[in-house]
C-alpha cells in the first residue's frame, strides 16, 4: 500500500515537472510575469535620423513598461552589424531587431524593390499606407521562410542624387558617372538606362568611397546626406525624389515566439511607439537636414522643375514597366492607388 502510494506520488511529480519545463522552454505565454531580457537593436545610420529616433523611443517605452526587466541596447552607425552581416545575425538571433532599407532585402524578395520604383509614391503617407495594407504585409510575410518576422514599415523619405562631377539637370547629365546604390537590380537598371555605372557599397563605407573617388556620387535622403556629412565630399546635389528609403523593422521569429504574452505585449507596444516616432519625425528631420545643407553651403543644390522631372520620368518608363511585371502587376496597382 505504502509502495503503491510512493510510486503514484513520484509519477505525479515527474508529470508536473515535465509540464512545467515544457511551458518555459516553449515560451508560448504560459510563464507568468515579464521576462528578464536584454534586447539588441542594430542599424547603420546616424543618431539624428528617424530610424534612430524610432529605436530610442522603443527602448524608452520597453524599459519603462517592464520596470527595467527588459533592457534594450541600441547600436547606431553600423557599430554592431553593418549592411553585409545584419540580416544573417538576425537570423542567428545575435541581434533581435534590425531596420534595413528595403533595398537591402531585394535578394530575399523582389517586392522589396518597391521603394526603388521611380516616382511611385507621392509622399511618406502613400508609402506607409501601402506597407500597412494587404499587399505590403504579403511581402513582409515572405521573409518568414528565413525565420524572420516583418513587424512594421518606417519611412525615411525621397532620395536625391549627390555627385562630385557636375550639376545634374537632365537624364543625359548622368552619362559616364559612377553611382553608389543601396543594392539590387532595379537601381542598377535605373542607372544603366541613364548611361551611368553603378555599384553597391555598404552605408558604413560610403563616406570614404565618396572621398576617395571610388564612386562619383550616390542617392539618399536629406537626413542621411546631412547626418553623414556627404556634402563634405560631394560638390552637387539634385533635388529629384525619384526613389525612396523605406525601412522594414524585422525581428527573429524564434525570439518572438519565445516571449510570454505579457512580455510580447510590452514589446509590441514598444514597436508601435517606435513606428509612431519614426513616422512622425521623418519629414521634419529631412526638412531640417535640407536647411542645414543649404546653410553649410558646401554643395551646389539644383531643384528639378516639373518639366525636368518629366524628362526623367519618360526616360525611366521602360524600366518601370519591366519591374512592375517582375514585382507583380497586382502589387504595383495597389501601390499606385495609394498616391491617387
Ligand atoms: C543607404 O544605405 O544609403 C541607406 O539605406 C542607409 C539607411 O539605412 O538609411
Amino acid at each position: 500500500m505504502k509502495k503503491w502510494y510512493l510510486a503514484l506520488l513520484t509519477l505525479v511529480l515527474v508529470f508536473s515537472l515535465a509540464a512545467c519545463s515544457s511551458g518555459e522552454s516553449g515560451g508560448s505565454g504560459d510563464a507568468d510575469g515579464v521576462q528578464e531580457l536584454t534586447i539588441k537593436i542594430s542599424h547603420v545610420v546616424a543618431e539624428n535620423t528617424p530610424k534612430h529616433q524610432g529605436a530610442l523611443s522603443m527602448k524608452e517605452y520597453i524599459e519603462k513598461e517592464s520596470d527595467g526587466k527588459i533592457k534594450v541596447q541600441v547600436y547606431p552607425n553600423s557599430q554592431l552589424f553593418g549592411d553585409k552581416d545584419e540580416y544573417q545575425n538576425l537570423v542567428a538571433n545575435n541581434v533581435q531587431f534590425i531596420i534595413p532599407d528595403m533595398s537591402k532585402l531585394v535578394g530575399n524578395d523582389p517586392g522589396f524593390n518597391i521603394p526603388a520604383m521611380p516616382f511611385l509614391f507621392k509622399d511618406d503617407e502613400a508609402a506607409n499606407a501601402f506597407w500597412d495594407g494587404e499587399k505590403g504585409q504579403e511581402i513582409f510575410k515572405r521573409l518568414e521562410k528565413d525565420g524572420v518576422l516583418g513587424l512594421s514599415m518606417w519611412p525615411n523619405g525621397a532620395k536625391h542624387i549627390t555627385n562630385e562631377k557636375k550639376a545634374i539637370k537632365t537624364p543625359d547629365d548622368l552619362k559616364g558617372l559612377k553611382i553608389r546604390t543601396q543594392g539590387g537590380q532595379l537601381l542598377e537598371a535605373i542607372y544603366g538606362d541613364l548611361g551611368a555605372g553603378s555599384t553597391s557599397i555598404p552605408f558604413g563605407e560610403l563616406y570614404t568611397a565618396l572621398q576617395q573617388g571610388t564612386v562619383d556620387g550616390q542617392e539618399n535622403t536629406y537626413s542621411n546626406i546631412e547626418s553623414k556629412k556627404f556634402d563634405e565630399v560631394q560638390k552637387y546635389m539634385t533635388i529629384m525624389g525619384h526613389t525612396r528609403v523605406d525601412y522594414a523593422l524585422l525581428t527573429n521569429t524564434k525570439f518572438w515566439d519565445g516571449l510570454n504574452d505579457e512580455t510580447r505585449k510590452i514589446i509590441e507596444k514598444g514597436v508601435e511607439e517606435g513606428t509612431k516616432v519614426a513616422r512622425d519625425s521623418a519629414m521634419d528631420l529631412n526638412d531640417d537636414a535640407l536647411k542645414t545643407l543649404k546653410d553649410r553651403g558646401q554643395v551646389e543644390i539644383h531643384e528639378l522643375s516639373e518639366s525636368e522631372i518629366d524628362a526623367f520620368k519618360k526616360k525611366l518608363e521602360p524600366v518601370y514597366k519591366e519591374w512592375a511585371e517582375k514585382i507583380g502587376a497586382d502589387i504595383i496597382k495597389d501601390a499606385e492607388s495609394k498616391s491617387e
